[in-house]
């Protein structure tokens, strides 16, 4: 049975396989970094908390782009009726920008950084280059193959849209400037733009595409979705850039501003998921998929738990006086990327592994082994515990440092068990994290239909 419409899809496994290995590194540099809270010894002398934590995340930023590159690719191709423009730049991106990933990531041992030590966009100019030089070549391939495409489709429109916008809030982070205040206000335009509008975007557009192939819905019902969050996105994610402007020397307004808005962006996600389901029961599909299915189940509750209630909770100002900057930011930031991202393109990559053996043979290739759900519930349960962590930790940062005035060292030595739970819970989620890149090997190694 032929699976692949287009040959040229086939490029985003190579994205996915890239995205799953630097996943797994990622999750080790985390355990690393909290071991240094546990064990302020480990690793000191050649890898201090500051390289441990920058490439923590640096690595989170470039899985999820890659990831986020591969099914881009993956759905361009089949929206729109013909083949990539080209394969070749496709996958001269690839390797410019795991270049980049690889290259920021080695340098941070040598201390090599931006000059600033910008949090997410730390990388030295060289390196941020070459981000920009892959950005260019995606959005050409992009418009590229949208040209004369038989086939016009909203999805690939907002793709297109979503993927400017990203590359273009990716600039703000890169220039250096000698005033601080001035560099962390525009630091800010490329991760809250980031996350708060071009990914969120690409959030929902996935689970919309995963939703219409799953439950085999009409598209227009998904459609009306997309356009609700390209709204919201406007609307409340730009305006909710405030919540970060509360103490870093912006006019008073924007406590207000940030305070109001950016609660009401996560609703379409959660709302796509429900409208699906009840589509599928009302059409009585049985969804054969079931990995995809769960980590989109999944992805949805964490998306709501991670930005609507975390993100939420702490966006008011005078709540956010106590709490900024605080473990109970971390707890937040890791239920927010991990539910709308990682949970997302993580049903992608399933999706799309299963779909190379062709849905039918669903049974016969990685689900039997329940590696899967191995995989599902020991991450799901492994991050929903060390969230539980990070507030205590953060609760009693709060009530130790900010509340009764003592120093940050005070508060983390009554902390330090609390940190050793994070890292038995981390040791949970990385068992899950092995069964993902096993699943994923085996299911690679099976040849394609
Ligand atoms: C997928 C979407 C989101 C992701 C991935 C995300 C992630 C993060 C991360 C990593 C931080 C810490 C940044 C830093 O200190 O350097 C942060 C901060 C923050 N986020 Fe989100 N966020 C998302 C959506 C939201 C939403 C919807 C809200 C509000 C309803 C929100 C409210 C906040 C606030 C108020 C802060 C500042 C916390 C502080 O002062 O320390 N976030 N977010
Ligand atoms: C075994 C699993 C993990 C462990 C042990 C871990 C540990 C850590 C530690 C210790 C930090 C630094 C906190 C600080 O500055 O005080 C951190 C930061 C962060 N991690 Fe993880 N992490 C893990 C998995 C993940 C995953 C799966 C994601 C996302 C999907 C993630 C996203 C983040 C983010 C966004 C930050 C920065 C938070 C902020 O700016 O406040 N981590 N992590
Ligand atoms: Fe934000």
């Amino acid at each position: 049975m032929e699976i692949f419409t287009f040959r040229s899809q086939k490029v985003a496994y190579y994205y996915f396989a890239a995205s799953v290995l630097l996943f797994f590194l990622q999750i080790i540099f985390g355990l690393a970094s909290v071991a240094q809270y546990v064990w302020p010894d480990f690793a000191l002398n050649w890898m201090p908390f500051n390289v441990s934590r920058s490439i923590h995340i640096n690595l989170l930023i470039f899985w999820m782009f890659l990831a986020i590159m591969g099914a881009t690719y993956y759905v361009l191709v089949e929206e729109a009726g013909r083949e990539l423009y080209s394969r070749k730049i496709a996958m001269i991106q690839l390797i410019v920008f795991c270049a980049a990933g690889v290259g920021a990531i080695i340098s941070y041992f040598f201390h090599y950084y931006d000059g600033q030590g910008l949090e997410y966009v730390e990388a030295a100019p060289v390196f941020d280059w070459m981000v920009v030089v892959a950005g260019l070549l995606w959005i050409y391939n992009l418009i590229k193959t949208l040209h004369k495409a038989p086939k016009k489709s909203p999805i690939n429109t907002l793709l297109l849209i979503t993927t400017i916008a990203a590359i273009l809030m990716y600039l703000p982070g890169m220039p250096y400037l000698r005033n601080f205040v001035v560099q962390d206000y525009l630091r800010w335009w490329v991760i809250h733009y980031w996350v708060e509008a071009t990914w969120e975007m690409y959030e929902t557009l996935f689970i919309g595409y995963l939703i219409i192939k799953l439950f085999n819905i009409p598209k227009e019902r998904m459609y009306r979705w997309f356009y609700i969050e390209f709204f919201l996105i406007l609307a409340s994610g730009i305006l909710g850039m405030g919540h970060h402007y509360f103490w870093i020397g912006t006019p008073h307004y924007w406590t207000w501003v940030g305070s109001i808005f950016s609660v009401f962006e996560a609703i379409p996600p959660v709302a796509m998921m429900i409208d699906g389901l009840i589509y599928a029961r009302k059409t009585k599909i049985k969804v054969k998929n079931l990995p995809a299915l769960y980590w989109l189940i999944g992805g949805t509750i964490g998306s709501f738990i991670g930005l609507t209630i975390l993100g939420g909770s702490q966006t008011w100002f005078s709540v956010n006086y106590w709490m900024h900057g605080t473990e109970v930011t971390a707890a937040h930031g890791h239920m927010a990327f991990f539910g709308a991202f990682a949970a997302i393109l993580i049903a992608f990559i399933y999706y799309s592994v299963e779909r190379r053996k062709g849905e039918e043979n669903f049974k016969d290739t990685i689900t039997d082994k329940h590696r899967w759900a191995w995989a599902f519930w020991l991450m799901n349960i492994g991050m929903v515990m060390m969230v539980l962590a990070m507030e205590v930790v953060g609760i009693m940062q709060i009530s130790i440092s900010r509340v009764m005035g003592q120093g940050y060292i005070a508060a983390q030595i009554h902390q330090i068990e609390w940190f050793a739970v994070w890292f038995v819970t981390g040791i949970v989620f990385f068992a899950g994290t092995v069964f993902y890149v096993w699943d994923f090997i085996v299911a690679m190694k099976e040849k394609s239909a």
